[in-house]
């Protein structure tokens, strides 16, 4: 299983001080992009900003916003490895799904705890990635919902070559949950920059 640290900040600082905790220990790092709108958390970061950074790994974008297919093309544009979008912010995924994929960037939706994986039928066959959420976006730190373990192995039922990854509430004990329901990536904040040694903290859950 894939640990991709994700990175949360408010600032400038902030972001930069945990890219450079971790980025020498992971492949990929996560940016958590809150818009106030769709959550109630905004984030420090546009995509000019980030560019600006040269950041030393590559990154995904976890997009928490409301009407994704106006900013895709953006994050398209600064390098994005990969663009994950809520099924839940925009009224047309073909839409978005059309502004990534020409460009050779994997698509990835992300689905909230209370939505149900139906909401993502017509959409399966064209992305590369389902981010499954074990919390209602919008903070670090809560508990995951263990309800969401079923929704790894639907997918992998009605797709078993879709990746799927989780994100929210992951820690030593959920991840080993998460691994054995089959998913493919972990996505985690808190169990890494609130343990005394954030390097550490990835071996073990490498582990899991
Ligand atoms: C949830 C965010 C997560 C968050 C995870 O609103 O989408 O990416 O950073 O934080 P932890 O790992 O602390 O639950």
């Amino acid at each position: 299983m894939q640990i991709i640290p994700s990175i949360l900040a408010a600032t400038k600082e902030e972001f930069v001080g945990k890219v450079t905790e971790i980025f020498s220990d992971t492949e990929m790092i996560q940016i958590d992009i809150m818009d106030g709108k769709f959550v109630q958390n905004t984030t420090w970061g546009t995509p000019d900003e980030i560019l600006e950074l040269h950041l030393p790994v590559l990154f995904e974008v976890h997009l928490m916003v409301e009407n994704p297919e106006e900013v895709v093309g953006d994050w398209v544009r600064v390098g994005a490895h990969r663009i994950i979008f809520h099924i839940e912010a925009t009224k047309n995924p073909g839409l978005v799904i059309e502004k990534i994929r020409p460009f050779g960037r994997e698509v990835g939706i992300a689905i909230n705890p209370e939505t149900p994986i139906a909401a993502l039928s017509e959409w399966l066959h064209l992305i590369d990635y389902v981010l499954v959420m074990g919390v209602t976006p919008g903070a670090s730190g809560q508990k995951f919902q263990s309800k969401v373990l079923a929704k790894i192995r639907e997918i992998k039922k009605i797709r078993p070559g879709l990746k799927v990854g989780v994100d929210g509430g992951v820690n030593f004990d959920t991840a080993k949950e998460i691994a054995a329901a089959g998913a493919d990536a972990i996505n985690a904040a808190s169990a890494i920059f609130e343990y005394p040694d954030p390097e550490e903290a990835i071996k073990i859950l490498q582990g899991s």
